[in-house]
């Protein structure tokens, strides 16, 4: 959608700032020995606290409120009975609904013992995403997210998921445009408008630049089982620095 009132700015900072706390809270609940599911049913209390949705499950039926997803999973994950053990690397994407209105974040965090490899890989995430937020500008074209994120990324030596893009959002979870690339491609040239809104979500590997699905139809994995990690947030394009709507 793109931004063109007072309402609609105020509703979707609303879901966006719903979102980024149902994160923060979920990750701040974590501990090793509780499983998926129960580290679900805390964000699904805190959303519908909120009087908010889950997008994933209105949109698409996913079987869980919010995708987590462990180690070589990137996305999609469906909570469960997994255990989350001591040193896994744990994803957790929400996006909500409220008054018609979605919001979409994500985030990954290490459970302790954190290693040091976990840990740049977590550092350079937040920082590829931090890069490309500051490089988005109505005007400019849609390919600065890639570039950006590759500046970052390619040094540090990681993949970047190939089909795992940004996307527009706001009156539905998934808006054009679709499939915003987080690695450079130069053919992406569609111009960044003002009030524009999508995500930003790049997702980073120690090795991987692909995910294939696995057999229960949801889970995104990486090809070669390497680590992934993402940091996500929703932004209104401005003539300067982005609004963060789900940053809290
Ligand atoms: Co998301
Ligand atoms: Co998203």
């Amino acid at each position: 959608m793109s931004i063109d009132n007072e309402q609609d700015l105020i509703a979707l900072m609303r879901i966006g700032r719903i979102v980024g706390l149902t994160l923060q809270h979920m990750g701040a609940a974590l501990e090793p020995g509780m499983t998926t599911k129960e580290l679900d049913d805390i964000g699904a209390k805190f959303l519908e606290e909120h009087g908010a949705r889950s997008a994933p499950m209105l949109t698409y039926k996913f079987p869980g409120h919010t995708c987590i997803s462990i180690n070589d999973e990137a996305a999609h994950g469906i909570p469960g009975d997994r255990v989350i053990q001591a040193g896994d690397l744990v994803n957790i994407d929400v996006s909500a609904e409220l008054g018609g209105y979605y919001g979409d974040t994500g985030g990954s965090f290490a459970v302790p013992p954190v290693t040091k490899e976990n840990q740049r890989l977590l550092d350079t995430t937040r920082a590829a995403l931090d890069a490309a937020t500051n490089a988005v500008r109505a005007g400019l074209p849609l390919n600065v997210i890639g570039k950006a994120i590759e500046k970052i990324a390619r040094p540090a030596g990681y993949g970047i998921l190939r089909e795992l893009g940004g996307h527009g959002v706001g009156r539905s979870l998934h808006e054009p445009p679709h499939a915003i690339p987080h690695y450079f491609n130069p053919r992406a040239r569609q111009r960044l408008n003002e009030g524009m809104v999508m995500t930003i979500e790049p997702f980073l590997t120690t090795g991987a630049i692909h995910v294939k699905t696995d057999e229960d139809g949801w889970t995104l994995r990486t090809t070669d089982g390497s680590l992934s990690a993402q940091y996500e947030h929703t932004v209104i394009i401005t003539k300067g620095k982005p609004i963060l709507v789900t940053a809290v």
